[in-house]
């Protein structure tokens, strides 16, 4: 097999901190498992690159970022210095501006945000079944809310108006519902491996081993709704061991909080999926641990890109606070889907991911720096 070569863009804030717990991880592992990885650092998309070249990245960026398995990206974003009190005000569209155009230059329709609260992980609901929350939310990654179509009239005056045009195709919607019924199944095969099935009940009354939950507001948003529920319903016959569920978003939103362990798969579009994954972040232990990647699973061309859910947290910045277990996990899942080009890949994947829940059970909300979680983690790996 070729060199698995993986582009390192740590980006703002939080995110070179981070990052480098996760080439710490990266390098331990090689030597361990004798695997054939190289990285390469960039020092964009960033906005101290921003600052200084005029733009968040070079012109090329998209073509040298293909040339890799893979993009290991921390956190992008930063609202300017601390003690301006404008800087919430600053629009920050410019450093954020790659991630959305990596998104959609290398066509990474699938952005899979699981949630499953593990042992040592924060339980911020009472309720004690919080424990047997393990869910996967699958967010359409490439179209939506975000096709960013619309502009402003009569810009400045008390009569303009903003307009924002969603958009979504029949083929971005099959392809992420099949996508989320492709998921459920294999779920229910980990599960049954690790022995801990679980049980969902379809319309009819019969039980089966996983569910997806599809996501609208077709009460309001009734075009996309009802094609988003006639794509379901039809892709759905072909996986009849999956039971079906629908829910519209706000109150998929009540039911997250309400009795987050009823849902497995969860299909949502771009934006309500963006939303969503922010409050299913919180249900697994928050921020600190909430994995995220963004893939293209059609085009073995293309780079997936795989950055946690946190973004660049600058209140924090800087100061060796940030918990690293987020990108830690996403650096798993890295792994994991490069085991598609080198099986040897996915075994180091999940023993990383094994020590960051090892490490994560026993050490559980202690306070701890995040070079001590990291130094932690790699003594686990070697
Ligand atoms: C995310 C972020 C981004 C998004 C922002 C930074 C554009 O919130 O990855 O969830 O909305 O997709
Ligand atoms: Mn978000």
């Amino acid at each position: 097999a070729d060199t698995i070569r993986i582009a390192v863009t740590p980006g703002d804030g939080i995110g070179p901190e981070v990052v480098g717990e996760a080439v710490r991880c990266l390098e331990a592992l090689r030597t361990k498992h004798g695997l054939d990885l190289e990285w390469t650092r960039f020092p964009w998309p960033s906005h101290a690159w921003h600052e200084e070249h005029g733009e968040a990245w070079p012109e090329d960026a998209l073509e040298q970022l293909q040339k890799f398995d893979a993009i290991l990206l921390g956190a992008l974003g930063d609202p300017g210095p601390m003690d301006d009190p404008e800087r919430y005000l600053l629009p920050d569209s410019i450093s954020l501006s790659p991630l959305l155009d990596m998104r959609k230059g290398f066509d990474q329709w699938v952005c899979e945000r699981p949630a499953r609260l593990l042992p040592g992980a924060r339980q911020y609901l009472a309720d004690d079944r919080a424990k047997d929350i393990d869910m996967l939310v699958i967010r359409e990654n490439s179209e939506g809310e975000y096709v960013s179509q619309g502009g402003r009239l009569r810009k400045g005056t008390p009569d303009e108006i903003a307009t924002q045009m969603e958009v979504f195709t029949r083929k971005a919607t099959d392809r992420i519902i099949r996508y989320g019924f492709e998921q459920a199944r294999l779920r229910a095969d980990d599960r049954v491996r690790d022995g801990r099935t679980r049980t969902f009940r379809t319309l009819d009354g019969r039980t089966c081993e996983s569910q997806v939950c599809l996501i609208t507001k077709r009460n309001a948003l009734r075009h996309w709704g009802d094609m988003y529920t006639e794509a379901f319903e039809e892709i759905s016959q072909e996986y009849p061991d999956v039971a079906i569920h629908h829910e519209l978003v706000d109150a998929a939103c009540m039911k997250f909080v309400q009795s987050p362990w009823a849902f497995d798969v969860v299909v949502a579009s771009n934006l309500q999926g963006d939303i969503l994954t922010d409050l299913a972040a919180v249900l697994s232990g928050g921020m600190g641990v909430a994995p995220s990647c963004n893939l293209n699973p059609t085009d073995p061309d293309m780079p997936s890109m795989f950055e946690p859910t946190h973004g660049s947290a600058p209140d924090i910045a800087g100061q060796g606070l940030a918990d690293p277990t987020a990108m830690l996990f996403t650096t798993a899942r890295m792994l994991e889907w490069l085991g598609r080009k080198d099986p040897k890949l996915a075994v180091a994947g999940e023993a990383l991911f094994n020590a960051v829940a090892a490490d994560l059970a026993e050490h559980s909300c202690q306070r701890r720096g995040t070079r001590e979680i990291g130094s932690a983690i790699c003594q686990r790996l070697a």
